[in-house]
């Protein structure tokens, strides 16, 4: 599968509409970014304007818009600008645009299914691929901001041992892969997600016998590990509770008993790449077992998430 050149727009300002000014403006600062690193799938828009509280993501020519409000349906007036504003621009049709409403999540995040059609289509990430569904689950199937952690992991893994736990479609794992890892490990606790990973893995004809994917409880799954890993990536959801776990995942009281876990199976020399995308996630080293903790998210934020803080990140080694 080649890369297909994106889209060149007409230049010229349209004063009616100020939306349709700043996502010009937006998509022709990526656009040559995004080429030159065989990338299709990227933040447009992120509340540039306060009038226009939402988020608009391109995914090779569809459109995955984010609304964020304390109430459920976007404004009829939002719907009718966007269509309008994407048609003009990019001549993208109404079934191209998918609509998501982020109200705050005040309950425990479920991740699995929302309905049952399926819409599935591939988008690449500096030239790797992957399957996303922008209609039928809560996410797409790859979380643009850790675009540049995952091309970080990609360059570090060559010759090395990966293992990716709350792996969730295992896109660390394929950028690792293809990267030249040695053996990668996939964990995550849904069915659904694991088959995705698998169907992630066969688009990019990634070896099966050398990169497993497990279905496991990540926090029973160290308890059984007996193998040591060069990388270890741990990047976990904020809040998790399924019928499959024996309690109620929290990220800021579960992360000490995590890390500490996860260091006893990194081999000497190793990195772990910890992540959350918790606003109010405080981490205290001294709660740690002897480490180096290093905060990178300066390094791993995209160019197109600039500024918002979608998550941190930080790399921990062992001090022995
Ligand atoms: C926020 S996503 C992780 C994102 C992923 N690291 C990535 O960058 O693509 C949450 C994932 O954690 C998985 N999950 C939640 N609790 C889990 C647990 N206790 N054990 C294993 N997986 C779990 C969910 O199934 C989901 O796939």
């Amino acid at each position: 599968m080649t890369f297909k050149p994106l889209p060149l727009l007409i230049d010229h300002e349209d004063k009616s509409s100020p939306l349709k000014n700043r996502l010009r403006k937006n998509y022709q600062h990526r656009r040559k970014w995004a080429e030159r690193t065989k990338t299709n799938c990227f933040r447009l828009y992120d509340r540039d304007i306060k009038d226009y509280p939402f988020a608009i993501d391109f995914y090779d020519r569809r459109f995955c818009v984010h609304y964020f409000a304390s109430k459920q349906d976007p404004d009829d007036r939002f719907e009718i600008e966007v269509e309008n504003v994407l048609a003009d621009l990019f001549h993208a049709k109404k079934e191209d645009i998918y609509w998501r409403t982020r109200v705050r999540r005040t309950k425990i995040e479920q991740y699995e299914k929302k309905d049952l059609s399926s819409d599935f289509f591939v988008v690449q990430e500096y030239g790797v691929k992957f399957w996303v569904n922008l209609r039928d689950y809560l996410d797409t199937g790859l979380f643009l901001d850790h675009r540049e952690t995952r091309h970080l992991i990609a360059s570090m893994a060559k010759g090395k041992s990966l293992l990716n736990l709350f792996a969730y479609t295992g896109s660390f794992s394929v950028h690792a892969a293809l990267g030249g890892a040695l053996f990668t490990k996939t964990v995550d606790m849904s069915n659904t997600y694991c088959a995705w990973a698998e169907n992630n893995f066969r688009l990019n004809k990634i070896n099966a016998k050398t990169n497993i994917i497990e279905r496991a409880d990540c926090l029973k799954f160290f308890d059984q590990e007996t193998q040591k890993y060069d990388l270890i990536v741990l990047d976990p959801p904020t809040l998790s509770r399924s019928k499959k776990m024996a309690h109620i995942f929290d990220i800021q009281e579960d992360y000490k008993e995590l890390i500490e876990k996860a260091l006893r199976i990194l081999k000497p020399n190793g990195t772990l790449f910890f992540s959350t995308n918790s606003r109010k996630f405080q981490i205290d080293s001294s709660l740690l077992p002897p480490c180096s903790l290093r905060e990178i998210s300066s390094k791993t934020e995209p160019i197109d998430f600039k500024g918002r803080k979608a998550h941190r990140c930080w790399t921990i080694q062992a001090l022995t």
